[in-house]
C-alpha cells in the first residue's frame, strides 16, 4: 500500500557519496537540478556515507570531513533545509535495517549482474573490493530509495541500473509478502552538458582538473586563466576554433549570448587574445561560484550549528523512514508489538495443538466463534489490517490490496478455501476488489476510523455466490466492479457496485436484479489485540 502524506506532492530522493568538496561538474550534473526540484517536490537528499565505506573501508579517516564538505556545498549552492530534507545516511539507521532485510530476499545473481559491480572491480584495482559490503552497494541504494517511497530518483546514466534493481526488489518484496507496501521508483535522468576540466578532459576529481563549486573568485579566475586551449592559437595571430577549445566550452555553458558571440568571433578572426577570452570566462564562472563561496564561508563559520541542523534533518528523515519500516517489519514477522501473540501464549498446550487441527470441523462457520477462530482472526488482523491500513487513510478509494488466501493450515475437513481481505472505511462504506475466483469462505475485515473499530464478517459462499457470478460477468466487460459493504441503520449490507457509475454514491445497484444482501447475522463481535 503506497503511503501517502498529507500533501500530495510526489517524492524525490537522491544521494551523493561524500567525496569532499564539490566541483562544477557535480553542480551541473546533479546539484543544480536538485535545487530546482526542491520547489516542486517533497525532496530527500542525503550524503551516502555508508556507501563511501563500501570502497573506502580500509581508510575511513576522511569520511566525516568529506561528509561535511558535501553538506556545506549543498547549502552554499542553494539546497534549503526549509524546502527539502538534507541528511546523513548513517544518522538514519533504518537504511541499514532495510538493507539487511532486503539482503534476505535478494538473489546473489541480481547483484553480481549489476554492470557497475564488475566495472568497478576491474577499474579500482588499488582496493580490495571482493567484500560482502561492496557486492551489496546497489542493494543499500535500493533501501535508500524504497525507505522514503520515492517516486523519482534524479540520477546520471550510470545509476539507472541501480534504480532498475530497486524496482525488482520492490516487486519481489511485494509479491513475496502479498503486500503493496513498496512502490516502484523511476529514474529522472539528469541531462549533463559536456563540462571540460582545466586540462580539457572531462571534469573529474580523479583527473585533478576540477574547478571547485565554492572556491574563491581569485582561485577560480586563476584556474581558468591557466586552462589549456587544446593547442590552439600558439601565437596570438593564429586564428582558433572555439568549438575545439575547453575555454570555448565553458563560455557555452556559463556565458551570456553576447559574450559567446564576441569571444567566438575574436577567436576565429584572431582579433582578441586568448587571455581576454579566459578573463571573460572567469567572470562568467565566478558570477555563479562567488555567491556559493560567500555562503559556504558563513556556514563554515557556524559549523556546530550546521552540524546540529543536519542532525535535526536526519531525525526528520528517520521519522519518515520509520513509517515505511512499520509495515515492512510486520510483513517480515518482526513487528515490535506483541499483538495477537499475547493471546496465543495465553493458551494451554492442548488448546494450541487444537488450533491447527480443523479436520474435525465439518462446518467452518460453526467454529467461527470459538477459540480457534479468534486466534486465526488475530493473525489476520495483525497481518492484513494493522499498520498498512492505519497509514493508508488518505489514499484513493481502493484499499483492497490487503488480502490473503488461506489454504494451509486452515483448511477444513472439506478442504474449503478461505479468503481474507481487509479494507478501510471510505465515505460510502468499505470497498473490496473482486477476487479472481470464488472462495468457500470470504472473510471481510472492515476497519473503521478514527475509532479503530474492526467489524469482521465471515461469509459462506452461498451468501454471495449469486451476486458474485453476476459481478464476474460484468467484470469481463471491463467494468470497474467492486464489492461494497455498508452500514445501513443497524443493518449491514453487501452489494456489488460499478465504480464508473456516478449513481454508486447514491447506493444504486449495478443491475436492478442485484439486491443488497443483508449480512448482519455474519458480523462477529471480535476485539482485536494490537
Ligand atoms: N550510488 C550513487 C552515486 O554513486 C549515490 C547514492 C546512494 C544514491 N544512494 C542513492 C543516489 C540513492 C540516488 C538514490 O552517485
Amino acid at each position: 500500500m503506497p503511503i501517502t502524506t498529507t500533501d500530495q506532492k510526489k517524492r524525490v530522493l537522491s544521494g551523493m557519496r561524500p567525496t569532499g568538496k564539490l566541483h562544477l561538474g557535480n553542480y551541473m550534473g546533479a546539484l543544480a537540478n536538485w535545487v530546482r526540484l526542491q520547489h516542486e517536490y517533497e525532496c530527500y537528499f542525503f550524503i551516502a556515507d555508508w556507501h563511501a565505506l563500501t570502497t573506502d573501508y580500509a581508510d575511513p579517516s576522511r569520511i566525516k570531513q568529506n561528509t561535511l564538505d558535501v553538506a556545506l556545498d549543498w547549502l552554499a549552492a542553494g539546497l534549503d533545509p526549509e524546502r527539502c530534507t538534507i541528511f546523513i545516511q548513517s544518522h538514519v539507521p533504518q537504511h541499514a535495517e532495510l538493507h539487511l532485510l532486503f539482503s534476505m530476499l535478494t538473489p546473489l545473481g541480481w547483484l553480481e549482474r549489476v554492470p557497475t559491480y564488475k566495472e568497478q572491480m576491474e577499474n579500482l584495482t588499488t582496493k580490495d573490493l571482493t567484500t560482502y559490503g561492496f557486492l551489496g552497494y546497489p542493494l543499500l541504494q535500493s533501501a535508500d530509495i524504497l525507505l522514503y517511497q520515492a517516486d523519482y530518483v534524479p540520477v546520471g546514466q550510470d545509476q539507472v541500473a541501480h534504480v532498475e534493481l530497486t524496482r525488482e526488489v520492490a516487486r519481489r518484496f511485494n509479491s513475496m509478502y502479498k503486500s503493496s507496501i513498496l512502490s516502484e521508483p523511476e529514474s529522472l535522468l539528469t541531462p549533463t552538458p559536456k563540462l571540460p576540466g582545466t586540462d580539457g578532459r572531462k571534469m573529474s576529481k580523479s583527473y585533478g582538473n576540477t574547478i571547485g563549486l565554492s572556491e574563491s573568485p581569485m582561485a577560480v579566475a586563476t584556474k581558468i586563466h591557466r586552462m589549456s586551449t587544446n593547442g590552439q592559437r600558439m601565437t596570438p595571430s593564429d586564428p582558433g576554433d572555439p568549438d575545439l577549445c575547453p575555454v570555448g566550452d565553458l563560455h557555452k555553458i556559463f556565458s551570456s549570448a553576447e559574450v559567446i558571440a564576441q569571444t567566438q568571433e575574436g577567436c576565429r578572426k584572431a582579433s582578441l587574445p586568448c587571455e581576454w577570452c579566459k578573463i571573460e570566462a572567469g567572470h562568467s564562472v565566478v558570477a555563479i561560484t562567488d555567491p556559493f563561496h560567500e555562503k559556504r564561508q558563513r556556514y563554515e563559520a557556524r559549523i556546530d550549528e550546521t552540524w546540529e541542523m543536519l542532525r535535526e534533518q536526519s531525525r526528520k528523515a528517520a521519522a519518515r523512514a520509520e513509517e515505511t519500516m512499520l509495515p515492512v517489519r510486520a510483513a517480515m514477522g518482526i513487528t515490535h508489538e506483541l499483538g495477537a501473540v499475547r493471546r496465543y501464549f495465553g493458551l494451554t498446550a492442548q488448546e494450541r495443538e487444537k488450533l491447527y487441527h480443523l479436520e474435525d470441523c465439518e462446518d467452518w462457520l460453526a467454529v467461527a466463534s470459538d477459540q480457534r477462530t479468534i486466534f486465526l482472526r488475530d493473525y489476520w488482523v495483525n497481518n492484513l489490517v494493522s499498520r498498512d491500513a492505519r497509514l493508508s487513510q488518505e489514499a484513493n478509494r481502493v484499499f483492497t490490496t490487503l488480502e490473503r488466501e488461506i489454504e494451509e493450515p486452515y483448511l477444513t475437513a472439506k478442504k474449503k478455501r478461505v479468503l481474507v481481505t481487509a479494507a478501510v472505511e471510505e465515505p460510502d462504506g468499505w470497498h473490496f476488489r473482486i477476487p479472481a475466483r470464488s472462495y468457500e469462505i470470504w472473510t471481510l475485515l472492515c476497519w473503521k476510523r478514527p475509532e479503530d473499530d474492526l467489524y469482521d464478517f465471515v461469509l459462506p459462499q452461498n451468501v454471495y455466490a449469486q451476486a458474485f457470478a453476476q459481478a464476474k460477468r460484468l467484470l469481463r466487460k471491463n467494468e470497474q466492479i467492486h464489492l461494497r459493504v455498508r452500514q445501513h441503520g443497524d443493518k449491514w449490507q453487501l452489494q456489488f457496485v460499478d465504480l464508473n457509475r456516478p449513481e454508486v454514491s447514491n447506493g444504486a445497484n449495478i443491475a436492478p436484479e442485484v439486491e443488497f444482501i443483508d449480512i448482519t447475522e455474519y458480523l462477529r463481535n471480535y476485539r482485536p489485540l494490537l
